[in-house]
């Protein structure tokens, strides 16, 4: 019997002293995970004696056994809609979304719940085991041992298969609707803020650009926005620096559906509302990036170029040839979102005009957004709770009040992604905010805390709770600023 011994040395990427070890191994296994991706996809195009397929296992030979020489050993297991990797939950980046969404579907198809490395892999072994993954019959119960079955008459003895754990009410359904619920949200935001900068750059190219995915991606967030706003308004603590215009879109987006929910609109003007929202900003694909990313001030020139956007995005939206009948509601709100009633508004009018509601909307979620967003010329953003203040203390006119009100009704006076500390000194991220009037400054959080081991806790308490006592368990004393601790709020809310 030939021993198969590693050939490929593994990719040396050390650990930085000052580097976490969780952050070391999110980085890596976000690496891992894209990669997998790819040599599984790959796996369905061509046959394991392809030449093409070298490159491909030959890269995710390297993440693995970096991993694999790191700690020891690699179990990448699927637990619910989760990814861990040596037991701790990995989440994703941005960029790594659709990776981890392939990932977690194959596995579960093929009831394969994780798969356990003993030991460094050689480039045969890789794709052995990748083959065998794929050519598993979906739904098989047993594919787990047959999975390893296949393995040991290769001689491959340093990896193990285990079958896919299922958790109660996962059958019928019922526990997981909200999880479920929350699954939807990620695909619908990730996906729109890839559509937006398809968009963009279709339009930066001067090509035509296809927006009917657009609008289903908007009636979809319109469903979840009905169903529960808590889901997207936390999706928008993911402030992504590098792509600041598409994510602000989508950004500005939910919010605007969440005021016009709570303003009673039907569902059809809730779609064009929030097609208004994703491309407000649309007119900003004909200004230059060096204008838009410009770290310092912007010269006259650029000022006024700036200040063309509006406009610009008008005359786009309304040579958007699939977006099928434009109401004019919708070219008034992206022409209306920076009019003020002072001189700092543009464009510039020559009679005054009174702005559309979806403007007034529109201008309240972007200030927000915006506040709430490092820029490069501002790296470090306001908190929630300041961002509201400052909204509250510019002088009349600038917002209108009633939409303020309802807008800081719900983003909640501990907004979603607000960080909270504790009267029990536990500190948390306020996750969904209480909609009972009464209770404004009770809402729901996410506690900050690790687990014996150093890994992140997902823990979600309710501060309406009370002891035996009938006192509150737990009250916010305060709200930090998630800056000075180095803590990226985003990223709980993935
Ligand atoms: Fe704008
Ligand atoms: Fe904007």
């Amino acid at each position: 019997m030939e021993i198969i011994q590693p050939a490929v040395q593994p990719e040396r990427a050390p650990r930085k002293a000052s580097e976490p070890l969780d952050a070391y191994l999110s980085k890596m296994g976000n690496n891992l995970v894209t990669k997998f991706h790819v040599l599984m996809r790959i796996s369905q195009i061509y046959d394991s004696k392809n030449v093409a397929l070298k490159q491909f296992t030959q890269e995710s030979l390297q993440a693995i056994n970096a991993l694999i020489q790191q700690a020891g050993a690699l179990s990448l297991k699927v637990v619910k809609n989760d990814l861990y990797l040596n037991e701790q939950r990995l989440r994703y980046s941005v960029e790594g979304f659709t990776s981890f969404k392939y990932l977690i579907t194959q596995w579960r198809k093929r009831r394969i719940g994780e798969i356990f490395f003993k030991g460094l892999v050689t480039e045969e072994i890789l794709k052995e085991v990748i083959y065998l993954l794929m050519n598993l019959e979906e739904g098989g119960e047993e594919n787990a041992t047959l999975f390893n079955d296949e393995l040991a008459r290769r001689d491959i003895l340093m990896i193990e298969a285990s079958p896919l754990e299922t958790f109660e009410g996962e059958e019928d359904g019922t526990a997981l609707r909200k999880e479920d619920q929350r699954e939807v949200g990620k695909k619908v935001f990730f996906e729109t803020v890839g559509t937006i900068k398809e968009i963009i750059t279709k339009i930066k190219g001067k090509q035509q650009a296809d927006v009917r995915k657009l609008k289903r991606l908007a009636q979809k967030a319109v469903h979840l926005v009905m169903e529960d706003e808590s889901i997207l308004l936390g999706m928008t603590t993911i402030k992504n620096y590098d792509e600041y215009t598409f994510n602000h879109s989508v950004n500005v987006s939910i919010y605007s559906l969440a005021i016009g929910r709570h303003l009673g609109f039907s569902k059809r003007i809730l779609t064009e509302l929030g097609i208004t929202a994703l491309l407000h900003d649309i007119g900003k694909a004909k200004i230059p990036r060096e204008t838009l990313n410009k770290p310092g001030p912007l010269n006259g020139e650029e000022w006024n170029l700036m200040k063309k956007h509006s406009l610009m995005g008008v005359e786009i939206v309304l040579n958007l040839k699939q977006l099928g009948e434009v109401n004019p509601r919708m070219v008034i709100g992206i022409f209306d979102h920076h009019l003020k009633n002072d001189p700092s508004g543009y464009p510039k009018l020559f009679r005054k005009k009174e702005m559309g509601l979806f403007g007034q909307i529109i201008q309240i979620a972007d200030a927000y957004d915006a506040m709430t967003t490092p820029r490069i010329y501002k790296k470090v953003p306001y908190t929630p709770e300041q961002a509201l203040a400052v909204m509250l203390k510019e002088k009349d006119g600038q917002f209108d009040p009633l939409l303020l009100k309802i807008f800081i009704g719900l983003v909640g006076i501990f907004p979603i992604g607000s960080l909270a500390l504790l009267d029990t000194r536990e500190v948390g991220i306020v996750c969904k905010p209480n909609l009972d009037p009464q209770w404004m400054d009770r809402p729901q959080v996410l506690l900050v805390a690790r687990d014996a081991k150093g890994f992140v806790k997902k823990e979600v308490v309710d501060l309406t709770e009370k002891d035996g006592n009938d006192r509150f368990k737990r009250s916010v004393v305060k709200t930090l600023d998630p800056n000075k601790y180095h803590i990226d709020i985003g990223k709980y809310f993935l």
